[in-house]
């Protein structure tokens, strides 16, 4: 899965615990590992995503409508697709959303998208001044900031019905275009692109998004919106909430994303504030604070969540312990504590250890199942 940076899970590693089906279904679910190339997965970089094989293992497991309250990429929502099954996602994330809107777009508006994406390509490569973002000159070569802007300013004027696909493929070639080592990793790594190729290069993408969605079959679409995990839920009457929510201390989800909002001029600091179990958080408020904290808000979206799930309905969370500095933070004891103040009884667990090269160290991942 991946919440963190570490190796695969180790297999014999495995613990279970509860229903034995249903252990032993989660155990192989966490245990998936590789690359995966079906549906729209490989569009956009988007971090700590859920391994596609787990959320099919889960999805098949459980019965009925599917939310993903902190759906980033939307890889659960791709899955429920191909499963078909009616979906739903938030993110506090616009990026995320953004994405995840792409990855599950309905192919009807592919060859929309494919013709404009062509056009504004071909204008791009044009030698017209336009402005660009302030923050333009330390993270970029002049000319491939141009063609980025030069690419924005043809979005606006393209088809309606498209641009929300066509800012997310401007999305997905922002850091590959830019100085940043990764989106993980701020570091500032210039490097040279030769001139027309950050056009060509959302050309290409516009064409393999097309031709993934293609792949997909018809069908209900997900409704993805932004959201607050901890407050709004659209889903009602769920057979399954499947999630992954921040692990705690581990990433900045919306600081992350510095640099595409800037070009997609979009504002992260008001929902900043109210991001889960952030690294930041940990730096800035000191461990303990920062734990109860995201105890707290632990509870708040698990409460909100267990109310969209129908009777007999299932919650399965995927979450690692934290680190932060050199000490680990247990997310399973607090998780399966949320569960029970919400009034789901647990069924079913599996934990694995994962190896963290870079720290020298072992990393827990869980996956938790309980029912309405
Ligand atoms: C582990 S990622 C989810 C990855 C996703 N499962 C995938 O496969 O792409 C956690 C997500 O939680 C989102 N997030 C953080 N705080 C949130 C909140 N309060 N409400 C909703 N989403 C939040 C982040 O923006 C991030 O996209």
């Amino acid at each position: 899965m991946g919440n963190f940076r570490a190796g695969p899970p180790i297999a014999s590693s495995i613990r279970r615990a509860g229903d034995e089906t249903m252990s032993n279904m989660l155990a192989e679910a966490l245990l998936k590992d590789g690359a995966v190339e079906r549906a729209t997965h490989g569009f956009h970089a988007y971090p700590a995503r859920m391994h596609p094989d787990a959320a099919a293992a889960v999805i098949a497991a459980c019965p009925g409508p599917v939310h993903d309250p902190f759906c980033g990429g939307g890889t659960v929502l791709v899955e429920a697709i191909l499963a078909g099954r009616q979906a739903t996602g938030t993110d506090l994330s616009p990026i995320a959303v953004l994405v995840a809107a792409a990855r599950t777009a309905d192919r009807s508006l592919v060859s929309a998208m494919r013709s404009d994406a062509r056009k504004i390509t071909e204008a791009a490569r044009l030698r017209v001044d336009v402005e660009v973002p302030e923050l333009a000159e330390r993270w970029f070569q002049p000319h491939v900031a141009q063609e980025l802007g030069r690419i924005r300013d043809g979005i606006e004027i393209s088809r309606p019905e498209v641009q929300h696909l066509l800012r997310a493929l401007l999305s997905s070639i922002i850091v590959k275009c830019s100085f940043r080592k990764s989106d993980t990793h701020n570091r500032r790594e210039p490097h040279h692109r030769a001139p027309g190729t950050t056009a060509i290069l959302f050309h290409k993408k516009a064409r393999e998004l097309g031709r993934w969605l293609e792949s997909m079959e018809d069908g209900a679409r997900p409704q993805i919106q932004l959201g607050d995990a901890r407050y709004d839920t659209p889903a009602k009457d769920c057979g399954l909430v499947l999630t992954s929510p921040p692990y705690p201390g581990v990433y900045d989800y919306l600081p992350m994303q510095q640099l595409r909002a800037a070009w997609l001029d979009l504002d992260l600091g008001p929902a900043s504030g109210a991001e889960v179990g952030s690294r930041r958080s940990f730096r800035a408020k000191g461990r303990k604070d920062a734990l109860k904290r995201w105890r707290e808000d632990t509870h708040a979206w698990i409460g909100t969540q267990a109310r969209c799930l129908a009777p007999g309905g299932k919650m399965v969370i995927v979450v690692g312990d934290g680190l932060v500095g050199d000490r680990m933070v247990d997310a399973l004891g607090p998780t399966v504590e949320a569960f029970q103040a919400a009034g789901l009884s647990v069924v079913a667990r599996a934990s694995a250890d994962r190896p963290d090269h870079a720290r020298e160290a072992v990393r827990i991942e869980h996956m938790v199942m309980g029912t309405a």
